[in-house]
């Protein structure tokens, strides 16, 4: 008999990846309880799947947390959506709510979830569930013993835009580096066309340098490698990172079963395949330095980092010590980054830290005209996400 249950708001693609991070830890000791989502066949298909009775199913997620009174609750819609629902979450007192990243659309909503979590004695974790893979655990360990000396710079390149994919890696490179104060972000951001991704406007492609507080810098590198190879060399890491350090270097990266052994999502609609892609991803290490001889790759028996994340809440709740590697506090340091780097694109300078702006700099930018489009048509990157007839869950 499970222990605990969490409530999963928004029961899209990643709603079933934390269902299956729960049901991933040793003992499953919470259950998935109860359910809300807008959309009836993605309740229907989501409860039928995971085995959630029709009477815990809601289509209004207030009401849910109203009824149910869950002891975990998972945030899974889409961005715009993360800071309204974790505040409605929040003020129902659960134990720890589990936000997807990337945390919020800007630093005021960031720091409003943190308020409202903090006033109700609630903790927030924002699922940059990466960290928390076998290996790339490992890579820090190896990192902290100097295993390449002292890092110099985290190189970043992954496609797609900011607040999506590359919030994964910097919320690597800091993780990686023990979390030191990011002091400066100065950036640049293109955006030629109207291109939304999940409901807010992004940029096309973005690159940003952040120092920090040790010394090293972070480059990031948004949709700008146009070449993934140098001769048979692999030199683009995509979600993962390459560490040079003073005495050597790291990669890291992320691989996949080969489809037929990815879990399946059986009756599910999945326009972007088997949502378990991401419980059953691993990630890939090796490193270099003076004395290795070549290269020395990183190993580690495998677990679903979904299930690691979830593990520390429940620790958390346990009251066994440990130092969240989710914790929304990292949470927000991402998002400061990627809004620094914005604002630094607005205001055509360094922007040093703490960043006083509060609002999104690059939809504040779009909405001003400061960015004009040179081919109009707005489009959202998302849309085949969406069920019916809308192009957006904003507008369904
Ligand atoms: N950590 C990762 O690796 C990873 C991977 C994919 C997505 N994500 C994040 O997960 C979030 C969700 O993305 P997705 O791809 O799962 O989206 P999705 O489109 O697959 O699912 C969104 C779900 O939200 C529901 N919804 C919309 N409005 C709602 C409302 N008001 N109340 C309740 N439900 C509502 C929709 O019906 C839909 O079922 C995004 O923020 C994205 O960044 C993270």
């Amino acid at each position: 008999m499970p222990k605990y249950r969490t409530a999963i708001i928004a029961c899209g693609t990643i709603g079933r990846v934390h269902a299956r991070g729960w049901q991933d830890v040793p003992g499953q000791p919470v259950a998935i309880g109860a359910i809300a989502d807008t959309h009836s066949d993605a309740r229907r298909e989501f409860g039928d799947f995971f085995g959630v009775p029709e009477e815990h199913r809601y289509s209004d997620y207030r009401e849910m947390l109203d009824r149910e009174r869950p002891d975990f609750v998972d945030v899974c819609s889409w961005h715009r959506l993360h800071a309204e629902m974790t505040i409605a979450a929040a003020s129902r007192k659960p134990k720890v709510i589990l936000c997807q990243k990337p945390m919020a659309v800007d630093l005021a909503e960031a720091d409003q979830m943190l308020t409202a979590c903090e006033r109700n004695g609630v903790k927030l974790f924002i699922a940059f569930q990466r960290p928390h893979h076998a290996t790339w655990l490992k890579a820090r360990e190896l990192l902290r013993q100097g295993a390449i000396g002292k890092p110099i710079q985290v190189t970043l390149d992954d496609g797609g835009n900011i607040l999506n994919t590359n919030s994964h890696n910097i919320r690597l490179a800091l993780f990686l580096m023990d979390e030191p104060r990011v002091e400066w972000v100065m950036g640049a951001a293109e955006r030629t066309t109207e291109v939304m991704e999940r409901g807010i406007p992004c940029e096309d492609r973005c690159l940003g340098l952040a120092g920090c507080d040790n010394g090293a810098t972070i480059l990031i590198q948004g949709e700008l490698l146009t070449h993934n190879h140098v001769g048979d060399r692999r030199i683009r890491i995509g979600q993962g990172a390459r560490v040079i350090g003073t005495d050597g270097m790291m990669e890291l990266w992320t691989g996949r079963p080969p489809d037929d052994r990815i879990r399946s999502d059986g009756e599910m609609a999945q326009p972007e395949g088997p949502s378990a892609k991401y419980n059953d991803e691993f990630g890939v290490v090796r490193y270099l330095n003076g004395t290795s001889q070549g290269w020395v790759d990183v190993e580690a028996p495998w677990h679903d980092c979904w299930a690691h994340q979830c593990q520390e809440a429940i620790d958390l709740v346990e009251g066994r010590p440990v130092e969240p590697i989710s914790d929304a506090r990292h949470g927000r340091a991402v998002q400061e980054v990627m809004m620094a780097l914005f604002e630094s694109a607005r205001k055509r300078r360094r922007i040093d830290l703490p960043l006083k702006t509060k609002v999104n700099p690059l939809a504040l930018m779009v909405e001003r005209g400061e960015l004009p489009v040179e081919w109009p048509g707005a489009y959202e990157r998302r849309a085949r996400l969406v069920r019916g007839e809308a192009m957006s869950w904003h507008d369904a």
